[in-house]
């Protein structure tokens, strides 16, 4: 299948619902991948949710999201309006939480592709299905492939764990990811010790060590780069790198048209 992402789409949580950004971004045929969607209701974490450190954040949001009933009847039916791509990204506990949810938005006028948070970073208390081992994240990806139409896409985002992640990537994408999304946080921690993950600019290093070597290790494999990409240099060094495209996400919250503005200015390399 050939994928059309664009080369820069929205990260998933760090777009909000998209009326967020509307005021600031024309929406119209954006790659937006929405915050993680569960099949219920979470409140996500207490307490202090973000810090800004130096070269990024370090966040504990815990999912938080209105449930895939509220989503599929408030804030799908906006993105689209607005004309957004709509990429939805999917969490839950067990495999069957991540087939039902790949079912149901199957029949969702509008969703272009689903997007698999696989194996979240390790926040604690985030009860999402485990994945330890390359199997546990190729089983998740299969269980989502198996509900969603074989001709849209679905990207499978994995931790930026530089140890496993061609063996991680591989096996995604032998179990159906028609794209492999490197990488999400990085594990870190609050000042006050809490764990949390670190985005932002700091990430961007260990994101194109594990892309280029997914890249060299598994040239057929389509890869998408996530992690401190904010202006057209950092996104030109991970294309550079073999990424078929960037996804955008702490730079939107100092900037919310930096999507608009990579876009454009990579537009004019062409
Ligand atoms: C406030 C915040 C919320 C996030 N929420 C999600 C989420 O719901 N699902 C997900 O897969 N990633 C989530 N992420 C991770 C981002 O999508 C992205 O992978 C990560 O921040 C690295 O990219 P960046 O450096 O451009 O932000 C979140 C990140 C931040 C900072």
């Amino acid at each position: 299948m050939t994928i059309a992402l664009g080369p820069v789409m929205v990260a998933s949580g760090c777009g909000g619902t998209g009326r967020e950004l509307a005021p600031f971004l024309d929406l119209d045929g954006v790659a937006f991948v929405t915050r993680s969607v569960t099949l219920d209701a979470r409140q996500g974490a207490s307490g202090p949710r973000v810090v800004e450190v130096s070269g990024g954040l370090v966040n504990a949001v815990g999912l938080p999201n209105p449930g895939l009933e509220h989503f599929l009847a408030t804030e799908l039916p906006w993105l689209v309006r607005a004309g957004a791509r709509v990429f939805v990204s999917v969490a839950g506990s067990t495999l069957g939480e991540y087939a039902d949810l790949a079912r149901r938005l199957s029949r969702a006028p509008g969703v272009a592709g689903l997007e698999v948070n696989v194996g979240a970073p390790d926040e604690t208390g985030l009860d999402l299905f485990e994945v330890r081992e390359p199997y546990h994240a190729a089983s998740v990806v299969a269980a989502v492939r198996r509900e969603f139409p074989a001709d849209r896409p679905v990207l499978a985002k994995l931790r930026p764990d530089v140890s496993r992640v061609v063996e991680g990537a591989r096996a995604c994408h032998e179990a159906g990811a028609t794209a492999v999304v490197l990488g999400n946080t990085v594990p870190a921690a609050f000042p006050d010790g809490r764990p949390g993950g670190l985005s932002g600019p700091a990430v961007a290093p260990v994101v194109l060590r594990c892309l280029t070597e997914t890249a060299r290790s598994l040239p057929g494999v389509p890869l998408v780069a996530c992690g401190g990409v904010h202006d057209a240099a950092s996104a030109r060094l991970f294309l550079g790198a073999g990424a078929v495209a960037v996804q955008i996400g702490t730079a939107l919250l100092h900037d919310p048209t930096t999507v608009a503005r990579v876009a454009a200015e990579l537009g004019d390399d062409a």
